[in-house]
């Protein structure tokens, strides 16, 4: 494993080991034992779209693991006025250990990190978001005491947080079943390679308009918002298809009665997600942007201690 790119290139054991190491991470963590895995080394962190979780998860992360986290804004770096990611990438795998970076194509990460000479991490591409999922997945074991078997629904727009979902479900041997309006399903080629996961882990892969049927015993129930990053102009259009998805009480009630409500954030109530289920007893959405910490902590140890 020399990236972090996306869950679909790692392995069932990879997945795992990330997860029982984000776990005694935690454990030490909150037991006030140090582990500075990373001491004397730095983690460049690119960013073309804001963050809260993601920046301030991997900065803390970095430094409680005795390293030393930079924030490279694009507007700020050279990148952001035409260097190519080529030059960018050499130029920085001669400074740093490891690089962190969220963008919009997801192909540019591809390319840093075909041209870097460390690892690279991908925060979020308008593809992908695995770094969320690797939380989703630790939040879920804490929370059912195991993954395999698990039904996770996605109910909403068929866009990164939906694409990385399948994927991680599929390499833990969880079901996963999404409902999207057809004209936001998700995309084709990762349907396509999800499929394969999901057959080759012996799990079920449900993809439907409809969210009664996805959520019908479900032990997960995921959202996200309507209008990702980059896609301000369409949100009046997208406000109106999307409101027969939104996950409110009533739709809620269709998982099972245990059933966790997962977002990982930000979040637009009233839109996506209802108070009631956002704010009530079986959301655990905290947790869930805590654990992106843990989760973190362990890809930046495994890629680069
Ligand atoms: N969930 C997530 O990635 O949040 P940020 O956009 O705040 O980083
Ligand atoms: N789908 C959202 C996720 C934010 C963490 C976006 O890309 O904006």
């Amino acid at each position: 494993m020399k990236d972090f790119i996306s869950l679909h290139d790692l392995t069932q054991e990879e997945i795992k080991g990330l997860l029982t190491v984000a776990i005694k991470l935690k454990a030490e963590l909150k037991n006030g034992k140090e582990h500075p895995m990373l001491k004397g080394k730095s983690l460049g962190m690119i960013f073309t779209k804001s963050s809260t979780r993601t920046r301030v998860s991997f900065e803390v992360g970095m430094t409680q693991l005795g390293g030393y986290p930079l924030f490279l804004s694009s507007d700020d770096i050279q990148l952001g006025r035409g260097e190519s990611i080529y030059d960018t990438a050499k130029v920085l795998s001669r400074y740093l250990d490891g690089i962190m970076i969220r963008t919009y194509a997801h192909q540019d990460v591809l390319d840093l990190a075909e041209y870097a000479d460390v690892p690279v991490i991908n925060a979020l591409t308008d593809l992908l978001h695995p770094c969320q999922v690797l939380a989703d997945l630790m939040t879920a074991q804490e929370y059912k005491g195991k993954l395999e078997g698990l039904k996770l629904a996605y109910i909403g727009d068929g866009n990164n947080m939906a694409h990385s979902l399948m994927y991680g479900c599929a390499k833990v041997g969880m079901d996963c079943a999404v409902a999207t309006p057809a004209a936001y399903c998700c995309d084709t080629e990762v349907v396509e390679n999800a499929k394969e996961d999901f057959k080759n882990a012996g799990s079920e892969l449900i993809i439907t308009e409809d969210p009664a049927k996805a959520i019908a015993d479900a032990d997960v129930v995921y959202t996200d918002t309507w209008v990702s990053m980059g896609q301000e102009k369409e949100k009046e259009e997208r406000l109106k298809t999307f409101m027969p998805y939104q996950v409110n009480k009533e739709l809620f009630a269709k998982a099972k009665e245990d059933a966790i409500f997962m977002h990982c954030l930000p979040a637009y109530r009233g839109f996506e997600v209802t108070d009631d289920v956002i704010d009530g007893v079986q959301s655990v959405i905290f947790d869930e942007a805590e654990n992106r910490l843990h989760a973190q902590k362990a890809v930046m140890a495994m890629l680069m201690a």
